[in-house]
């Protein structure tokens, strides 16, 4: 899919639709909506008159031109009210927008800047919230479904702006919001992926072609140089599966004067181990790699956009399954750092791999570190489906990570590692255990990998939450989210603009 930029006049594009849009309760169009409706000789006024546009939020009215324009259609896009038009506002109805053209069958269309004319957002902003939303709202996860022989997909969106003092800002948001859009897609596809077709070594594979594809330094490591490393927690996990575990880097050096840490949860898939999963449900831990995945996509986008920071990102990936050679409860683990976990429960594994992520991440010294992961069931209940949760040893970065993602158009919220907690996670015979009961369990799951960071700014992410959906809603479709992808390649900009 393509996306343009060209700067005239959107009444006289030769496409299969055009779209234009009303906040609710206007009557008479104004700006482009009004001159399209003056070419229509007033059609579009008429049907709003006789109540068939109401301009209300996430509605689509179609009008046929019958020869009046070149596009033989009009699609007036609903805003809703326009007090609380916003950039979000703009990116999900790109994203319904983009779904409908689809539905009705158009290959090409044009559209004009939701929010820059008469609802007075930045025209960057939203031209870059247009990319975002079409791209991430036509994504279909259907590689392996025999293509259906009638399906259209939209080609190509041509963002018109009509003023050429504009066209330049609205080029520059189209082209970041494809990088992002593209990104978040990528990262669908990793954590749509079904583990037989993404293992370890596959995921690895991935990443490196994506690395190569745009500049970055990547390194993938094998068992050996895991032992080497004394990651015992890492091979622990690895221990049950005939899949060899992987240890993924990759390296963005951008200049500037800091640099910043990613480590993603790359759990190709999670039957528990020993201390196996019930059945129902389980399919969905093909998705438990959506740490890994988000880290992986953003580094491709700030690859592509080139922020002033640099960046390490390191993935340990590796399936957790049951087998002969599997770590058993009870047994107790020694991590990369020399600190010792008492395994009580196989299926608390993402803590036990990014113990050792997060203890490779230390030596290589950055300013501030972010772990990402679908880490604990207990998320969703604290926070449904709705927001990430974050966890930390820094006010100042977690206020950076509140910015990136309020700029993203993502969740994410705090909560406290409180000292109490503590005797949770104390084991008889180890430095700790790597379960602390049911409650507060995603705070407790934080509270151990806490003592693989040291004083370095560490926030971490658990979007066990919202790394799945079962709806389609405006940028959300079905399967993997791709979130926090936005949110983490915004933090670099934010990072490199306005360091701790
Ligand atoms: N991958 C799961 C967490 C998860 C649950 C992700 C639901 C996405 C959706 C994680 O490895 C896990 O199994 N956590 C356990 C921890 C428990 C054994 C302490 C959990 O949350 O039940
Ligand atoms: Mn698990
Ligand atoms: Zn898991």
């Amino acid at each position: 899919m393509e996306i343009r930029v060209e700067q005239g006049d959107i009444a006289s594009q030769a496409v299969d639709a055009i779209v234009v849009n009303l906040f609710e309760g206007v009557e008479a169009p104004g700006g482009a909506t009004g001159a399209v409706d003056k070419a229509l000789d007033g059609a579009i006024s008429q049907v709003i008159k006789e109540g068939g546009c109401r301009g209300k939020d996430g509605t689509f009215t179609l009008i046929h031109t019958l020869g009046k324009l070149p596009t033989p259609r009009v699609v007036v896009a609903g805003l809703g009210k326009q007090d609380d038009f916003t950039v979000d506002k703009v990116r999900n109805l790109a994203a319904n927008t983009a779904r409908y053209l689809r539905r009705n069958r158009c290959k090409t269309a044009a559209t004009i800047t939701h929010g820059a004319g008469i609802g007075g957002l930045d025209p960057q902003a939203c031209a870059q919230a247009i990319a975002e939303g079409t791209l991430m709202g036509l994504y279909r996860f259907d590689r392996h479904k025999k293509p259906k022989e009638d399906d259209v997909e939209l080609e190509q969106l041509s963002l018109v702006e009509f003023d050429a003092t504009r066209a330049e800002a609205v080029r520059h948001g189209v082209d970041r919001g494809a990088v992002l859009g593209e990104a978040v897609n990528f990262a669908r596809d990793l954590a749509n992926e079904p583990g037989n077709k993404l293992t370890p070594t596959d995921l690895a594979e991935r990443a490196q072609a994506m690395a190569s594809e745009v500049g970055l330094e990547c390194e993938v490591f094998d068992q050996p140089w895991m032992e080497e490393q004394g990651m015992g927690a890492l091979l622990s996990v690895a221990a049950g599966s005939q899949q060899p575990p992987k240890f993924i880097v990759l390296r963005y050096k951008g200049g500037g004067s800091s640099h910043l840490g990613f480590v993603g949860k790359g759990i190709t898939f999670d039957t528990g181990g020993i201390s196996i999963k019930p059945a129902a449900g389980m399919e969905h831990m093909k998705g438990d790699m959506s740490g890994a995945a988000a880290v992986i996509a953003a580094m491709g986008a700030i690859a592509r956009l080139k922020p002033e920071i640099d960046v390490t990102m390191a993935v340990p990936a590796t399936e957790n399954m049951p087998g002969g050679n599997a770590t058993k409860p009870g047994d107790v683990v020694t991590t990369m750092t020399g600190k010792t976990i008492e395994v009580i429960n196989t299926d608390a594994e993402g803590r036990l791999i990014l113990s050792d992520g997060l203890g490779y991440m230390g030596q290589s010294k950055p300013d501030f570190i972010i772990d990402v992961a679908t880490l604990t069931g207990a998320i969703s209940i604290a926070l449904g489906d709705v927001a990430m949760g974050a966890m930390g040893n820094s006010d100042a970065l977690y206020e950076r990570v509140q910015r990136a993602a309020a700029a993203a158009g993502e969740k994410v919220w705090q909560l406290p590692m409180y000292d109490e907690y503590k005797d949770q996670i104390k084991s008889e015979v180890a430095d700790m255990k790597n379960t602390g009961g049911r409650n507060a369990g995603s705070i407790t799951a934080a509270m151990l990998l806490r003592e693989f960071v040291d004083d370095t700014p560490w926030v971490h992410i658990d979007m066990a939450g919202v790394d799945i959906y079962d709806k389609v809603k405006g940028t959300t479709v079905k399967g993997a989210s791709g979130i926090p992808v936005r949110t983490l390649v915004h933090l670099a900009f934010v990072l490199a603009n306005d360091p701790l």
